[in-house]
Order: C-alpha cells, then structure tokens, then sequence
C-alpha cells in the first residue's frame, strides 16, 4: 500500500467547480491587485479569529518581513525565536538587519521554552527603557514564537515574559491558523494573542492557497494601517512613500481560492484531529510506548476545541534514520522537520553558536519524523503505517 505523506487531491476535488469558477470570476473581472477577493478574505480572517483587522500579504514569509519593517526593527536590535523552526522566521530578522538569538525549545511539545527564555534574559541589563541588553549591546526588541506543527506555545507563560522584559509579541502562527491555546482569561485564537501574528497560505499548509499567500492579524488600527503601507512599498497616497517597505500584496486569484476554501477548514483541522487520535489508539494497540514517542497534547483538556491542528503528526525516536528508511521501501511517505537546527545552519556561523547550546533542539533534529496526516488519510492507511513500525521494533503481531 502507499500512503503518500500528504495528498490534497480529495479536499480539491470536493471543491474544484466553485474554486474554477472563483479564479474564472477574476479573470473576467480583470481586477487582479488589491480587489474585492482580497477585501473579503481578509473580513473573514479577521472574524474567524475574532480579530479586528487581517492585511492579506503574499506569503508567511513576507508577512513577518513586513511586521518587522513596521515596527522599525533593525540594526542595533535582537529578536527572540526558536531554532527549530522554518528558515523563515529567523531569515526575516536577520535580513531587516536584526540579530536573531535562538532559544532552546521544550522538548516534549517542540515549541519556544519559556523557562529557557526566562533562563536567557535573567542575567541581562537593561536600556533606558527597561529592555534588556544582550552581550554585544543590541537591545531585544521583541520575541518570535513558533506555533510549530498546529499546536500553540504556552503563551500564557511568553506573554507574561513580554510584559515583564517590554518585548513586543510577534506570534509566527504559519503552521497554525484555527488552533487555540488557554490563557487565563479564556480560550485564545493563534495569532491573537501576541500584539501581532501571521499565517502562511503555502499550498501544504491546513489552508493552502495555489502558490503563496498569507496574513497579518493585529488589534492595534494604527498598526494594521502602517502593514497596508508597508505592503505597498510604504506608499501612501500614491507615489508618496514615508517609509522604505515592500511589494507584499497578496493577489485577487490567491484570495478568491482562498475564500472558497475558509469555510471547511474547522471540518479538516476536525479530520486531522480525528486522524491523530486513530494513530494514537494504534500505537497505543502495538504497545510502542518504548520506542516511539506521541505528540504531546497539553491543551487538551483546555476545553478547546482546536487545541491541536495536526499540521504535522510528528513522533520521535533515537533511530529515526533507519525507521524512516524502512517506511520509505514500505512506499509511507514521511518527512524531517527540521533536519539542522538553525543555530547550526551556515548562514548563522557569524551568530558563533556551537554544537550543544541548544541540546533539545539539537536531539529533536536527530529524532523527529513526521508521518502522513491530512483530512482524507485512510484508517486503513494509518494501519499500515503503525503496523510498519511495529514490524521495525519487532512488535508487530
Ligand atoms: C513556521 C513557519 N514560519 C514561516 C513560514 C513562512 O511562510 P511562507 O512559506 O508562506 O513564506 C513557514 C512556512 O512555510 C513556516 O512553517
């Protein structure tokens, strides 16, 4: 049997008459940039998280450009993130010029530890401020956390971090979007809780567009006014520009796709969900509990719905490279992310981080692999799958 690590084909094929005739309502149109499609999707962003306001902009990656363009986050200044995450985020710190400083993540969820930046920022000074100092002067500005895989960080305990050290909350909501996180004060949509976040629409992502696309959801009109800016090259009114931004918009095609899209997300994230319990109960039937390892629920309880997403199901194991090997002559599609932390990727060598000083996301990058999920996964083919790495440890009955 071959179980692809994620097929799309049946979501598409569900939608494929409306979706054609979204894009052909475009093209007859003729109003490619900045029109009604992109109007309406980002209303309806903006009510599905319960947001005021969404800026539709042309990709995730662009979208925490564009955020730290508008707050002015430059030379001079550091950002806070994770080094186990998608190139992206760290990428756009250090391309407005910024310094990333990678902190270790918690081992059991994958996410940001905010024990670890807790741990970070306590021997620091501060600037006049009261934002701390890292070693080479620069003053940290604001913290990245990743929601990686379709599950939240403990934001109760990085928003608390925020408003003790004065750090602007950028929330990389990229693999999350519909996921919910517990804060004191009730259930909180990803995105929304920081000052600021943002979505990926790549294709593979819950809710893919046909090529890139993302978001910027914030509270502040002020903020959200400076994003419509900054997407249009700081241009404002035309051909004036106050400040140096981007080409960031997001396109009438994308959006239209989009909006025929939105309204069945809740229903896949619900299947991946489903998806995942299946995988657990089969695990759980092979008895693996000593050689693999589950992805963590911690919200579950929570009472949120969306307490998990399923971007990716992800287990980990010491022998991932042989399992992962045995499950590719199996014809099971599955995936590492991340292979290399980024603190140990090429491009950061200037950061001067060595081998061991962020040994959780050195040993989740040694461990992790991500198995096939998306909406239209077969029971049968999770069988097969689970069967298959019970046969890899000897389990299988
Ligand atoms: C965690 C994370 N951040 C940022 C991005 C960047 O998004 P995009 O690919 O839309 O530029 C991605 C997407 O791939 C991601 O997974």
């Amino acid at each position: 049997m071959r179980v692809p690590l994620l097929d799309l084909s049946e979501e598409y094929r569900a939608l494929a008459e409306p979706i054609r005739a979204a894009v052909d309502e475009v093209l007859s149109s003729q109003n490619f940039i900045l029109g009604p499609q992109v109007a309406r999707f980002e209303k309806a962003i903006a009510v599905f998280c319960g947001t005021p306001h969404a800026i539709g902009v042309s990709s995730g990656t662009d979208a925490l450009l564009a955020i730290l363009m508008a707050m002015k986050i430059g030379p001079g200044d550091a950002v806070i993130t994770s080094a186990y995450t998608f190139f992206a985020t760290a990428g756009c710190i250090a391309r407005v010029g910024a310094k990333p400083i990678f902190v270790d993540i918690d081992p059991d969820t994958f996410n940001l530890s905010p024990e670890a930046v807790e741990r970070f920022l306590a021997d620091k000074g501060a600037d006049g401020e009261g934002r701390p100092v890292d070693a080479d002067g620069n003053t940290i500005r604001a913290i990245v956390p990743v929601h990686l895989f379709g599950l939240c960080c403990n934001m109760a305990a990085l928003l608390a971090i925020g408003r003790t050290h004065h750090l602007r909350v950028i929330e990389d909501a990229a693999q999350a979007i519909g996921a919910q996180c517990p804060l004191p004060e009730g259930v909180a949509q990803a995105g929304t809780m920081g000052e600021v976040g943002y979505f990926s629409f790549y294709p593979s992502k819950n809710l893919g567009a046909a090529g890139d696309a993302g978001m910027v959801i914030c509270r502040d009109g002020q903020f959200a006014q400076a994003l419509r800016v900054c997407r249009q090259h700081g241009m404002e009114p035309r051909y004036y520009h106050h400040f140096i931004g981007g080409n960031f918009r997001l396109d009438e095609i994308q959006a239209a796709i989009l909006n025929v899209k939105l309204p069945c997300l809740d229903a896949w994230s619900a299947a991946r969900r489903a998806a995942a319990d299946f995988y657990r109960e089969e695990f759980q039937r092979y008895d693996l509990a000593a050689y693999v390892s589950l992805p963590l629920e911690p919200f579950r309880e929570s009472g949120a719905t969306n307490h998990h997403i399923y971007h990716q199901y992800v287990i980990r194991t010491p022998r991932r490279d042989e399992l992962r090997e045995q499950l590719s002559r199996s014809e099971i599609g599955t995936a590492i992310y991340y292979p290399v932390g980024l603190h140990e990727q090429k491009c950061f060598a200037y950061l001067d981080y060595r081998a061991g000083d962020l040994p959780e996301t050195e040993r989740a990058a040694r461990e992790t692999l991500a198995l096939p999920i998306f909406p239209g996964l077969a029971r049968e083919q999770q069988r097969y799958v689970v069967q298959s790495i019970a046969q890899f440890f000897g389990h299988a009955s």
